[in-house]
């Protein structure tokens, strides 16, 4: 998880999902159609179907060196990492492993990027050129969530335009996508699902022309979808069980029927994910893969959040596995976060993402053999 600007948690907080508890109906025996209302996604340049990917933040204190990453990252069976910049000691790790690397360019070039090619070049030039033969970089995010923050949302495109260009000088353009992550944040109506709406404030002005974008490079849309916070947000009426995908053979399912589109939902990821399809269709604009760029659980919450423990993110980070190997769910995915990081400033649940401990050891057991 990012660090969240103030303000920006203060928006989050007020688009709350509405979550009237009376929604949810008891269903023994779980009767009709199983949700998997999710087909149909796909994961553009990261092979189709399901991916289950690692986010690497580096807000940690006694981090283990970016060269032992690997074997870490394998002994989790997990084949692909995003990072949140382009250090070139990550990318030469990485060289013949097999795993691939989605970068992040840092928040602060856009501006300049979004009026100077020359610039996107030598990025591309330094950071990308003299490694991309031996490390396999599939995606560039053009910054991070920045979405809802003027100073960068109004150059956002043209930045992300002048870097396609460059990787396209290069000849990459086929290998490296070009995106950019967002936070939910962006919606500001989620529920019922199929009602969901972006912000007025920048759903003309910079996600028509983003998305447009991204259609047109055959490149994925980046979504940070937090159901924690969501649970967290709207508590009591989400039902714990209903934000940490419900075990399958549990008798008392809870299912939501979205009154409109008359699609049941087991789990508030799918909910999540279809608000996002729906918000990108009121804009007019066609179906697009999307890729869920951080998901994930915090272990450790401030006081009161008591469902930020371990238990509850390793079930969550299993059954979300479950979920998507079972394909209910054709979404790539990266699990937010590989490591703690004890830095983060702000609440205490910031610093508790990690499947690994800061020191690289395991918080819990996680089966993801085989990798996907
Ligand atoms: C554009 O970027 C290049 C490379 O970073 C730099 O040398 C040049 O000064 C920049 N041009 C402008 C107008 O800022
Ligand atoms: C790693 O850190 C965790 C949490 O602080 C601790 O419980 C564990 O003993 C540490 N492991 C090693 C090998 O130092």
């Amino acid at each position: 998880m990012i660090f969240f600007p103030r303000k920006l948690r203060l928006a989050l907080c007020r688009f709350l999902f509405l979550f009237p508890s009376v929604y949810f109906t008891f269903s023994p025996f779980f009767p009709g159609p199983e949700i998997g209302t999710n087909y149909g996604r796909y994961g553009s340049n990261l092979g189709g179907g399901s991916v289950i990917g690692i986010n690497y933040g580096r807000y940690g204190s006694n981090l283990p060196p970016p060269e032992s990453l690997p074997s870490l990252v394998n002994s989790l069976s997990i084949k692909h990492v995003k990072t949140f910049d382009m250090d070139p000691r990550i990318t030469k790790s990485f060289a013949n492993t097999g795993i691939t690397l989605s970068l992040c360019i840092p928040n602060d070039k856009i501006p300049s990027l979004s009026t100077n090619l020359t610039e996107a070049e030598s990025i591309i030039r330094n950071f990308v050129l003299p490694y991309h033969k031996n490390t396999i970089i599939t995606s560039i995010s053009v910054g991070n969530e920045v979405s809802l923050l003027p100073q960068f949302s109004t150059h956002l495109v043209s930045a992300m335009v002048n870097v396609h260009r460059a990787i396209k000088r290069y000849r990459l353009h086929k290998k490296i996508k070009v995106s950019t992550t967002h936070s939910l944040a962006i919606l500001s109506r989620r529920f019922p699902p199929s009602t969901a709406i972006f912000h007025k404030s920048i759903s003309e002005s910079v996600l028509k022309p983003l998305i447009r974008f991204l259609q047109r490079t055959n490149s994925p849309l980046m979504v940070n979808v937090y159901p924690y916070l969501a649970y967290k947000q709207s508590f009591p009426s989400i039902p714990l069980d209903f934000a940490l995908f419900q075990p399958m053979n549990s008798l008392k399912r809870r299912k939501y029927t979205d009154p409109y589109s008359g699609i049941a939902y087991t789990n508030l990821f799918d909910i999540m994910l279809d608000s996002v399809d729906s918000a990108v269709k009121s804009l007019g604009l066609p179906k697009i893969p999307v890729v869920v760029s951080e998901i994930g659980w915090p272990s450790i919450g401030d006081p009161g959040e008591v469902a930020a423990n371990l238990e509850n993110a390793r079930v969550f980070n299993q059954r979300l596995i479950e979920h998507l190997r079972r394909g209910l769910s054709k979404v790539p995915v990266y699990i937010f976060a590989l490591f703690d990081e004890d830095q983060k400033t702000g609440a205490a649940v910031e610093k508790h993402w990690g499947l690994l401990y800061g020191n690289g050891s395991r918080k819990f057991d996680l089966n993801i053999s085989p990798p996907i």
